[in-house]
């Protein structure tokens, strides 16, 4: 393992006030999304959207890192340059999304296990000759009244203590990101347990597995009531609840927490993530993976169009300036109403 490049990487991706932008939407995904709008997904189309993304000026003022998905880091910009090039000259880290999805887990009712092994240990070194640093592997915790199982949990801990290990083999840094769902009626204080349980089976699995801890990151949702729950929480119990789970759960040697918005509209993404990282004293570093949270206002006003490409830049490099700020614990009203210029 050439540990030297992962710890690089590790650096790169956790620089002060900068996150990832994860932009690896699979086939089903970025069609969902772009349907939504009235976009049609073709190739070109999807092309053209991550072109924007990509290229929009001053990105990596606070992104260190971009997710791609198999399709894109084999593409070329639209002036030509291989995707992953032309991110790597900003100064961002080009990463992959290694898995193959979430189907449904055989004998559980409802739950889901990721596919991806298969293959992998061969597919990794020609990302890495591709230009990518990391790697991302998502495995899918439903709650609901009978859920997760033991026999859930344990599953996808081990598909992912196995990528960890393969990625790290391949000089990638691993981003392990078991996603609790949002989806369901359930209190804060339900995903709090769960989430609890669920991170130390996935860490009981990654040091079975001897998994470098020094070398991977952990990606995750913070802790939330289920999108149907009546009682709704405050960003300081949120932040609270988080990061009560996570110092119970997660090993001090884990370089950085990285969150996923997992559907969480764009602006209390935000506030919740200025809201944990005002907390100081914290073992690891904590910054944002977001999805949803920084692409969707870009998205809309880009509207498949070229004409808007300049508009939605400005919407994705707002919400990217925001988080940045809130990584900080810096983020204020105000400065959502400023729009980054
Ligand atoms: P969201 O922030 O939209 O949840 O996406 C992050 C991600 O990478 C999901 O796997």
């Amino acid at each position: 393992m050439n540990t030297d490049t992962l710890e690089r990487t590790i650096q790169a991706l956790l620089a002060p006030g900068r996150g990832i932008l994860a932009a690896d939407e699979s086939f089903p995904t970025i069609g969902k999304r772009f349907e939504e709008l009235g976009i049609e997904s073709t190739e070109e189309n999807r092309r053209a959207y991550r072109d924007m993304l990509l290229t929009a000026p001053r990105l990596s003022g606070n992104i260190s890192g971009v997710i791609l998905f198999d399709e894109t880091i084999r593409q070329e910009s639209l002036e030509g340059i291989p995707f992953p090039k032309l991110i790597a000259g900003q100064g961002i880290v080009p990463g992959i999304k290694v898995d193959e999805g979430a189907v449904a887990l055989p004998g559980f009712e409802g739950e889901k296990f990721t596919l991806g092994l298969d293959g992998l240990r061969d597919r990794l070194p020609a990302y890495f000759k591709l230009g990518a640093r990391f790697t991302k592997w998502r495995a899918v915790i439903s709650i609901g009244e009978d859920t997760p199982s033991s026999g859930c949990v344990a599953a996808n801990a081990r598909s992912l203590a196995l990528f960890a290990a393969l990625s790290q083999e391949a000089g990638l840094v691993p981003i392990v990101e078991p996603e609790i769902m949002m989806d369901g009626d359930h209190t804060l204080g339900r995903c709090e347990e769960v989430a609890t349980a669920a991170l130390r089976a996935v860490f009981a699995a990654l040091v079975e597995q001897r998994v470098a801890l020094e070398h991977m990151l952990l990606k995750t949702g913070m802790v939330l009531p289920g999108a149907g729950c009546r009682k709704k929480a405050g960003v300081a119990e949120i932040a609270e609840a988080t990061l009560r789970c996570f110092t119970r759960s997660v090993p001090a040697a884990v370089p950085g927490v990285v969150f996923l918005s997992g559907g969480q509209s764009d602006v209390p993404a935000t506030e919740r993530l200025n809201a944990i990282c005002k907390v100081t004293g914290l073992p690891w570093k904590v910054t944002f993976s977001f999805g949803r949270a920084l692409q969707d206002p870009a998205m809309k006003a880009w509207e498949g169009s070229s004409r808007n490409v300049s508009a939605a830049q400005k919407a994705l490099l707002h919400r990217a300036v925001c988080n940045g700020l809130a990584v900080r614990g810096r983020y204020t009203a105000k400065a959502e109403k400023t729009r980054s210029r």
